[in-house]
């Protein structure tokens, strides 16, 4: 027998940029950025939400290239939301524009959109001649202060969220804070709530600025909003360059706090409780356990639910108390499938301060049920209009 073992050394660079108007003549940003990497050629794909909020978009993007001296492609307006993780439809689509504009691994796609649509588009752009160079253009909340900044891509597939997937870097994202304020008022505020999870496992204070801040973010003042999103944005990316394990190939994940129970409703409601609004609840249901088993102050978890009441992000649904034949509640099985999902034992961030998580690996499905308990009371009591978005 013979064994060798090489190390693969392998650093990513992740360029991320918060402007206004990244399109704009006076604004040098983009241009920058992809003479940076010396590739010429670029195609453009627009989400069709983000085209129809701006209609001007790609005129100014086709101007933009007209200033350059870039072997500009065209633009593609396709389609976006949830449901284009739901096959590979808008996967072969973008391929098939790829291979059209002829993207080499040195080209680029620039790609404005939800959190959806980057990461459906994401995927095609990871797997087109095994990755050419992505770079983001977020536009709603959670895309810019999450995702966006991430390092994967994913559709769903066999019932499951981001079944289908890979971890791959962008060459770039760049947060345009103009388009923070064309999505619905509801759509906008549950993003924030990633913003609130990044806070809770990693900086207390932020924590306590948002805590502070709460009135204005549920209002959607813009400068308190982009303040909070480039905050949120910078933590998460911080914690993927910084962390020691950006593509996860341990058991901790610390940015997945609340999440196991947020995928399982969104797949339970197949996808009518979006992305924000189903971790809003996960969260909350965390939260509470981690006080309920003794590792948090009751009276933290009462600051967090405080909280998403400000944001009006609801945080309970009734997906929360569907049976199985077994009599189990089947939002339990998202605990089983987050193992599935990570691969190893089950390791679940709780909180034990505000700012400082710590893993577990089990949790107790009896403590679980009382805390459902609680969130559903409490969401029953709630002033009507407070997480409409998760209602029945
Ligand atoms: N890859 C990752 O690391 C990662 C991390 C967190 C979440 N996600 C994924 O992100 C997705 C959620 O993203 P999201 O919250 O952005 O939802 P989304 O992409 O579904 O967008 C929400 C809605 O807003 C519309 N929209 C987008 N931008 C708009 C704009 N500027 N103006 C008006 N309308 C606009 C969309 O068409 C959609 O209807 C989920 O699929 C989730 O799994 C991925
Ligand atoms: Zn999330």
């Amino acid at each position: 027998m013979s064994r060798h073992d090489f190390q693969i050394p392998v650093t990513f660079k992740h360029r991320i940029v918060f402007t206004r108007d990244a399109f704009s003549a006076g604004n040098g940003c983009v241009e920058e950025l992809l003479k940076e990497g010396g590739g010429r050629r670029a195609v453009v794909l627009i989400e069709q939400a983000v085209a129809l909020a701006w209609p001007g978009l790609e005129r100014e993007v086709q101007e933009f290239f007209g200033r350059t001296d870039f072997d500009f492609r065209g633009t593609t307006v396709l389609p976006g939301g949830e449901q284009v993780k739901g096959d590979d439809g808008l996967v072969r689509r973008v391929w098939g524009i790829l291979d059209g504009a002829h993207i080499d691994r040195h080209s680029y796609a620039l790609v404005i959109g939800g959190g959806a649509f980057l990461d459906a588009v994401g995927f095609a752009t990871a797997t087109a001649h095994r990755g050419v160079r992505l770079v983001r253009f977020p536009t709603t909340t959670l895309s810019q202060d999450d995702s966006g900044v991430g390092v994967k891509c994913a559709i769903n597939g066999f019932g499951k969220k981001n079944w289908i997937g890979a971890f791959s870097v962008p060459f770039g994202v760049v947060n345009d804070f103009r388009f923070l304020h064309s999505q619905d008022e509801e759509t906008r505020r549950a993003g924030l709530i990633e913003a609130v999870k990044v806070a809770l496992v990693k900086d207390g204070a932020f924590f306590e600025w948002i805590e502070g801040n709460v009135g204005a973010l549920a209002e959607l003042v813009p400068g308190v909003l982009e303040r909070c999103v480039e905050q949120s944005a910078l933590l998460h990316a911080r914690h993927i360059a910084e962390g020691g394990d950006a593509f996860e190939t341990g058991s901790s994940r610390p940015l997945d706090f609340g999440h196991w129970a947020a995928h399982k409703i969104e797949a339970m409601t197949k996808y009518q409780v979006p992305h924000g609004p189903a971790v809003a609840i996960g969260l909350a249901l965390d939260t509470l356990y981690s006080a309920e088993v003794g590792l948090l102050e009751k009276e933290s978890a009462m600051r967090v639910l405080a909280v998403l009441d400000g944001l009006m992000l609801g945080i309970y649904h009734p997906a929360l108390d569907w049976l199985e034949g077994s009599g189990r509640r089947r939002v339990l099985a998202g605990l089983d499938e987050f193992r599935e999902h990570l691969g190893g034992e089950l390791t679940v961030l709780l909180l034990e301060d505000l700012g400082r998580g710590v893993d577990v690996h089990e949790m107790d499905e009896v403590v679980l049920g009382r805390c459902i308990d609680v969130l559903r009371e409490r969401w029953e009591d709630a002033p009507a209009g407070v997480g409409a978005v998760v209602g029945v």
